[in-house]
């Protein structure tokens, strides 16, 4: 069997480098129109940072794994074409703000039907609305060349950036929507076939075609609903003296909740919850559903709250003015393991503190120092980009970027955060030194003990820190 995956993104290298890896005899070709993204694909540094992804790329490539830019040949060749382009929310007319802009999508159904001079088995990878698959059968089917057959599946992807390897490998489930034909039967079992080389055919479900679409936008909006729970719990912890993480575990312990994603933080970020949840409230708003649309607008409406709640925590403990003192920003990405900064929680932060007048020393490991600027100036963000790249510094090394600095805000819960030595960031740092922990990784009573003014997410600490650095409290 020949595959062809059309974009090479977040979701198509880690796919189908894994599918290639567990698939010796299926020949996989991924493509996209980024010449640029292709060549780093089929370079030594990946376009994407992902644990465990270059040993397999290394493994696969070029033996059943190829990357290219014949997009044409591609899809002449393959019998089943996974559509993973991007979805993004649209910028513009309809739907601006909400909707997905299916743009990408539409345009490789129609390469598809340009091209294709046999029968092809298309799946939507991409995530998409509801019924997003009749567009495409519309598309194919309305330029098909006699004697072509066009199946299409849905075939959404429940990866998370940072453990998709592991993600792919052991999938909770793989769901695969389909017509309830007896041709839309086959495709379904063809690829099924597939993902059946690693994955237990118990945890392959298979719906109609609608269902599995609407799943994929439910799944995250239950995933993000439960961070924007415990994050309004948060806000409620930090006026009562109650401790979020005491309430997440006791909460998470309810083996009807569960423990996972009870955790507090900055606000969620990432290129899919928010996108996901608006396409969701578009398509009920479209359904005049407006009560369905208002009760998932909250879940976005809270992560704002939590976004700009922290940020202004900092600026208030800072005696209500940054203007011109140095802030170190620890962790840019939208979450650890990862080198993306798509939605991330830091952006609204840096952005509120620029705006202030504050001057910002960021540190990531894995964010290219252009993504940050490229993040900081857009015109999203600022009026005045060339203010902000006077006020941003990037380093290289977490210890250069909080040297002289007032405070350290924690905005990605990178595990190397853990471990640095506080005592020697305390004496570098400018007194009273503040440390903002929007992740609440690091060890509260000991950057007290050390000397450390600390501020998390859902915990209201006394002013120890901050007395011990006045002399009130004996330092350690
Ligand atoms: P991405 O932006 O990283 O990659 C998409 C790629 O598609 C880009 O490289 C782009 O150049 C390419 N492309 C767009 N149109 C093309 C065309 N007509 N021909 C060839 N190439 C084309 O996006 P992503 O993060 O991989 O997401 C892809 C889809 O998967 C989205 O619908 C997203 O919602 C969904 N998804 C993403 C994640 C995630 O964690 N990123 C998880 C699950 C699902
Ligand atoms: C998400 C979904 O988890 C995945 O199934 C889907 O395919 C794509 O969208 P991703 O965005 O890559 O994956 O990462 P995820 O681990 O879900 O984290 C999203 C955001 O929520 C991050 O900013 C993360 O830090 C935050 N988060 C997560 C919390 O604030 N608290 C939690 O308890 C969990």
């Amino acid at each position: 069997m020949k595959v062809c995956c059309i974009g090479a993104g977040y979701v198509g290298g880690p796919t189908c480098a894994v599918m290639a890896l567990k698939c010796p005899d299926i020949v996989i070709t991924l493509v996209d129109k980024s010449s640029e993204r292709i060549a780093q694909w089929n370079s030594d540094k990946l376009p994407i940072y992902e644990p465990g992804l270059d040993e397999v790329v290394k493994k696969c490539r070029n033996v059943n794994l190829f990357f290219s830019t014949d997009i044409e040949t591609a899809i002449k060749e393959a019998d089943l074409i996974f559509i993973s382009v991007n979805t993004p929310t649209k910028t513009c007319g309809n739907g601006k703000g909400r909707a997905a802009d299916l743009k990408y999508v539409e345009s490789a159904a129609r390469m598809i039907a340009e091209i294709a001079q046999s029968n092809k088995i298309v799946v939507e990878k991409s995530t998409v609305p509801v019924r997003a698959a009749e567009s495409i059968m519309h598309i194919l089917r309305a330029n098909q060349k006699p004697g072509i057959h066009y199946d299409i599946l849905s075939n959404p992807e429940f990866l998370a950036e940072g453990t998709a390897i592991n993600d792919l490998l052991n999938a909770d489930r793989v769901l695969i929507g389909g017509e309830e034909t007896p041709e839309g039967h086959q495709a379904v079992e063809k690829l099924s076939w597939i993902y059946e080389h690693w994955i237990p055919k118990q945890n392959i479900l298979t719906t109609n075609t609608w269902s599995s679409e609407l799943s994929k936008l439910a799944a995250n909006a239950f995933l993000a609903q439960r961070i924007s729970s415990i994050n309004s719990l948060s806000a409620v912890c930090e006026a009562t003296g109650a401790d979020v993480s005491e309430v997440a575990r006791a909460v998470g312990l309810d083996s009807r909740i569960g423990s996972k994603f009870l955790q507090a933080s900055v606000g969620f970020g990432g290129s899919c919850f928010q996108k996901d949840i608006l396409n969701l409230i578009y398509i009920c708003e479209n359904l005049n559903l407006p009560e369905v649309a208002a009760y998932w607008q909250q879940v976005i409406d809270m992560n704002e709250y939590q976004k700009r709640r922290f940020s202004q925590k900092i600026i208030e403990s800072l005696f209500n003015t940054v203007s011109d003192k140095r802030i170190a920003i620890l962790g840019f990405a939208f979450k650890k393991n990862t080198g993306d900064t798509r939605e991330t929680a830091a952006i609204t932060v840096c952005q509120t503190l620029l705006e202030e007048g504050a001057a910002l020393d960021i540190y990531d490991p894995k964010v290219e120092p252009e993504q940050i600027i490229d993040d900081l100036t857009h015109p999203s963000v600022t009026e005045s980009p060339e203010k902000v790249k006077k006020a941003v510094q990037i380093h290289s090394d977490p210890y250069s970027a909080v040297r002289a600095t007032h405070a350290l805000v924690i905005c990605t819960e990178w595990d190397e955060f853990v471990d640095l030595d506080f005592k020697r960031i305390y004496q570098s740092m400018m007194k009273p030194a503040y440390i903002f922990d929007g992740r609440k990784i690091l060890d509260h009573e000991r950057l007290q003990q050390i000397g450390f003014h600390v501020q998390t997410i859902g915990k209201k600490y006394q002013r120890t820190g901050l007395l011990r650095s006045w002399g009130i409290v004996p330092q350690l």
